[in-house]
């Protein structure tokens, strides 16, 4: 694999996608990272991540100096370069005045093999204020622009690079040519990194990881833990069991999609636990969202420790925490403490139920985890799944859920995103849904008035749910779904769609 060393660049995760897109494999280590954990033959190469500081503010995030004695290929981008020829002994300088955006760069050594098939002038997208004034013993120019004399530099012989602009970003034109140079002419990688790799070294190193133990999975009915349970089951068989709690939130068909995918499809061992009563008596009355969240969240633990029990022991609890969630939580990858994630996980368990966790998706993105859910011959349905909060309907219903509420829910809901795929727009869109709002509104249904339930739609485009648009659909479709959501779900009389992004408004009503 290849090293990310991230020391807070923005572009860090576009670095490791761009590895990755490359075929090889990726990961992002904290610049923190002890040198010894880079003394394996798995670490062929390293880069170096831009980041926000100066090399020469008192507080600038460094690496051990040992990572430059390090016998692997290294690339440093931006900040990387210029710490690693403040480190090597060179000298980097404030400029008068920062170099941003586009830039041409002037190859001026197209037989390096970082440089290789680049055109003799190529733009390159640059933002910087310092700069590399004097080269550490060994380097030479490779490259340059009107403003950055010292665009590109390297030393063949020890096999280090650097360079000031951003390779990563489109705005690069030549810039997917140039990492390829260094993973393939200057690293040497073989260029395999593809999902069944992936699956068949995680099979392999699960299995060594659990031995002869038991895990215990608990499948929330969404991608990541589908896919980290699809993945150990291939490991370690029917070692492995699969608790699948249905609080009473889900939506319509979920459950009996995850029971015939993991039960009939791939045969993995599977504990349904039907606990909707308990779970809407737990949240009976209560109209707080946060409360709301801590009580389901509560249930299910206690929910997940009776089963435990039950069917244990069991050593290991596999989760299907990806790349993000580690990000996130402000955890360390690789590091041991567990990310617990989200409340639908387990957190806040009893001393005598330790489990040791097996997260075999920790360092991948999620489109990485949908094409090793393919690989595993997970459905498309499941794999393609928009993200479903933990808490499920319970915070879509507004206010205090009620059985009849969910129910009425469930089905303007299963309306919506049936149109929805009908249209070929599921897989565009991140995030769709039906909200029942919790204020009624006036109807006029035959001669008669009524006063029944008001839906609401989201539906909305994001990267990665932090910020995102409502989805552009025409007219002709929300009518479509209006009107066929007032005709089918009793006692709803209005149908309303919700044109905020986010921010202002989160995706989610709740
Ligand atoms: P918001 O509503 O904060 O949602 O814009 C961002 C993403 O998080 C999901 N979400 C949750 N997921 N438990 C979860 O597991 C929760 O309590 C929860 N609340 C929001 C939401 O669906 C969206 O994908």
């Amino acid at each position: 694999r290849v090293v990310v060393l991230d020391f807070g660049g923005q572009y860090s995760q576009l670095i490791a996608r761009r590895i990755r897109e490359l075929g090889a494999y990726c990961e992002i280590w904290p610049y923190t990272t002890p040198p010894h954990r880079f003394q394996t033959p798995s670490v062929r190469g390293l880069i170096l991540s831009g980041g926000p500081s100066s090399v020469y503010d008192a507080d600038a995030p460094r690496c051990h100096p040992e990572v430059f004695e390090l016998d692997v290929p290294i690339l440093g981008i931006c900040y990387g370069m210029q710490l690693m020829v403040q480190e090597l002994g060179g000298q980097v300088e404030r400029a008068d005045r920062g170099e941003y955006g586009k830039a041409l760069l002037e190859i001026l050594e197209p037989d390096s093999p970082l440089l290789k098939g680049l055109q003799p002038r190529t733009q390159v997208w640059m933002s910087h204020v310092d700069s590399v004034k004097k080269l550490p013993p060994g380097f030479r120019v490779l490259a340059s622009t009107e403003a950055t004399p010292i665009a590109v530099i390297g030393d063949d012989a020890r096999r280090r690079y650097g360079v000031q602009f951003h390779p990563e970003v489109v705005h690069t034109l030549e810039g997917n040519r140039l990492l390829e140079n260094f993973l393939y002419r200057v690293v040497g990688m073989r260029g395999d990194w593809k999902p069944e790799n992936f699956v068949a070294a995680q099979v392999e190193s699960i299995r060594r990881e659990i031995g002869a133990g038991r895990a215990l999975c608990a499948l929330s009915g969404g991608v990541d833990s589908a896919v980290a349970a699809a993945l150990v089951y291939r490991a370690i068989g029917d070692r492995l069991t699969c608790l699948f709690v249905d609080h009473g939130f889900l939506r319509k068909g979920e459950r009996e999609e995850v029971m015939h995918t993991f039960q009939k499809r791939l045969g993995v061992p599977l504990v349904l636990v039907n606990a909707a009563d308990r779970f809407l008596r737990a949240i009976q009355g209560v109209v707080d969202p946060e409360e709301k969240r801590r009580r389901i969240g509560h249930e299910f633990i206690r929910v997940f420790e009776e089963e435990a029990r039950r069917l244990g022991p069991f050593e290991f609890l596999v989760q299907g925490t990806i790349y993000p969630d580690v990000v996130e939580s402000g955890a360390t990858p690789g590091a041991p403490t567990a990310v617990i994630k989200t409340h639908h996980n387990v957190g806040g368990l009893p001393p005598d139920l330790r489990f040791r966790l097996v997260e075999p998706l920790r360092s991948l993105f999620k489109d990485e985890v949908r094409a090793v859910g393919r690989e595993l011959g997970l459905s498309e349905t499941i794999v393609t799944r928009h993200p479903f909060p933990g808490p499920g309907l319970a915070i879509r219903v507004l206010g205090e859920v009620t059985e009849e509420k969910l129910a009425i829910l469930r089905e303007a809901d299963a309306i919506f995103l049936e149109e929805i795929r009908k249209a070929g727009l599921y897989e565009v869109i991140w995030q769709a849904f039906a909200v029942l709002v919790n204020s009624r509104s006036v109807a006029v249904m035959g001669d008669e008035r009524r006063y029944g339930y008001t839906v609401a739609l989201r539906a909305v485009t994001s990267e990665d749910g932090m910020t995102a648009d409502y989805f552009r659909f025409s007219w002709d479709f929300l009518e479509r779904v209006g009107h066929r959501i007032t005709r089918e779900v009793p006692n709803v009389s209005r149908v309303v769609y919700d044109i905020t992004s986010k921010p202002p408004a989160t995706i989610e009503w709740e």
